[in-house]
């Protein structure tokens, strides 16, 4: 039975209890004054915002003039724009956070689709280990095909697209360093596997998670020129003039006219890993530097935006802030248990139960510091496991890490908006629409209204400043459903007409 994929982003999104401040009931003058400095390190006014904002066009112009800039900024030879008339029937396979996930898509037109899905979870040895085992695993599900059918591969990483279904892997990220693929096609890794196999199965499109996003919202509103990943890893695609990307080598292949689109995967993960305006703390310094010698191999000096942003990594720096608390014993009475020590083993999803912590005692958080952070006390003990002043200053860190990463995601997006605006996309024309994924979009409290937040204080502080700041009234940002199986699909079909650019 094929099902039709319905938006799984719950209708109303979880809201984010926000503590007060003067709410917080400290204990002593130095715990005031450290959670002070926490406060103002994390905190991101209008004016830095968009100092970065400025900084990010800059570096994304870069990219687009030369290969090898930090913001890679890949043309992937598809132009992007879609009325949801495209019709058609296509395979699609998902590599590139917990699951493989093979898709039979079946688009019918109208902008609706009907799917058919199955799901592997990655182990963890898969994702360090040969490259034929992240490729070949269990592809079952395919076995079954007697003709040759297409395939949509959304492979999420940076990859160097050499046509529409080729590139080369510049370098793995988020916790993956499967041997030998860095360099290499992983199209051809799986073209190769199923050729082992005797699958009749032709990879025609190779694709980026975010080109998804972008192509499967396209379907469904024909002015959406951006498409965002917003959950274990962050990245942008959007749609731009052919005469842009005046690093024009492999666009000149195409024989693109100057005037035609194309999408485009930003990288933009690894924006600013000079560290000229990210407010760097010596907490994202210090998931940056231990992550050699950590579990996940997720290159050091690297992807120093995504650090700060993406849902791998945020549990982690709130856990080393509390940890510093701690250290100085200003939180918990300087009790650190065996899981607050444990790298990685704060969860973002924690995160996601403490923001959306109501309770005047906050008991939520309290249950989650005891129950998964070995914070509970025998009830022989006379002690208490946590004070209300320890949970406070818990949310409040947890906040201030959660909302740093929504402002620095809304920094990049008025970037790309203000790039594009008035060559895709014009705010006299009915606006834009940006397709968004990911797990932080989708479940993280309060992480989509901090989002538009960021956009109105850059906008709102260019217009005070008598400069043109977008108007973000026009700007919607919606789920992007299924990118991965609808847009890889649509990506295939591209890949075979003629408004597939190769
Ligand atoms: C990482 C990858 C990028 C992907 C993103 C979201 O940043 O490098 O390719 O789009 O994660 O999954």
């Amino acid at each position: 039975m094929l099902a039709t994929p319905t938006n799984t982003s719950p209708l109303t999104k979880p809201t984010r209890a926000k503590l007060r401040y003067e709410d917080i009931t400290f204990t002593s003058k130095s715990q005031r004054q450290a959670v002070e400095e926490i406060i103002s390190e994390l905190t991101l006014a209008s004016a830095a915002l968009k100092n970065i904002k400025d900084h990010f066009i800059l570096e994304l112009k870069k990219g687009l003039a030369n290969d090898g800039e930090t913001i890679a900024m890949v043309p992937v030879y598809v132009s992007g724009r879609l009325d949801g008339s495209e019709t058609g029937s296509y395979l699609t396979m998902d590599i590139g956070g917990t699951y493989l996930r093979v898709v039979w898509v079946v688009l019918e037109g109208q902008s609706q689709v009907k799917i058919l899905q199955k799901k592997y979870k990655i182990d963890e040895h898969l994702k360090v280990g040969e490259a034929k085992a992240l490729f070949v695993d269990e592809h079952s599900i395919i076995a079954s095909f007697e003709t040759e059918i297409e395939l949509g591969f959304t492979f999420s990483f940076p990859v160097l697209q050499t046509t529409i279904n080729s590139g080369t892997l510049i370098a793995w990220t988020k916790g993956f360093n499967s041997l030998g693929v860095v360099d290499k096609d992983p199209a051809a890794f799986l073209q190769d596997a199923f050729r082992r196999r005797n699958v009749p199965v032709r990879v025609a499109a190779l694709l980026n998670d975010t080109v998804g996003t972008l192509l499967a919202h396209a379907y469904r509103h024909s002015k959406t020129v951006i498409g965002l990943g917003l959950g274990t890893g962050s990245n942008g695609a959007y749609i731009e003039r052919v005469d842009r990307i005046t690093k024009r080598r492999t666009v000149d292949e195409t024989g693109a006219a100057d005037t035609a689109e194309m999408v485009i995967n930003m990288e933009f993960g690894a924006f600013d890993s000079e560290r000229r305006v990210l407010p760097v703390t010596m907490f994202d310094n210090k998931i940056d530097r231990k992550s050699l010698a950590s579990l996940y191999f997720i290159n050091p000096g690297k992807q120093i935006f995504e650090k700060m942003i993406a849902g791998m990594y945020l549990g982690e720096i709130a856990r080393n802030i509390l940890v510093h608390l701690i250290d100085r014993r200003l939180l918990l009475d300087g009790r650190c248990t065996k899981e607050m020590n444990t790298d990685w083993a704060f969860d973002t999803s924690y995160m996601s139960t403490i923001e959306a912590d109501t309770t005047l005692e906050l008991k939520d958080t309290q249950l989650v510091l005891e129950c998964y952070l070995g914070l509970a006390i025998p009830e022989s003990s006379a002690t208490m496991a946590t004070t209300l002043t320890d949970r406070q200053i818990v949310k409040l860190v947890v906040e201030l890490v959660g909302q740093r990463a929504a402002r620095l995601s809304a920094a990049a997006l008025a970037g790309i908006l203000e790039h594009t605006r008035g060559v895709t996309w014009s705010e006299d024309d009915g606006g834009v629409d940006i397709g968004v994924d990911g797990s932080l979009y989708r479940y993280y409290p309060g992480f989509e209204a901090d989002i538009r937040g960021g956009l109105v204080d850059i906008s709102q502080l260019e217009r005070d400043m008598g400069l043109a700041g977008i108007d973000v009234d026009v700007v919607r940002m919606g789920p992007s459903i299924d990118g991965s199986g609808v847009g890889a699909a649509l990506c295939a079909l591209l890949a075979s007409t003629a408004s597939a650019l190769q």
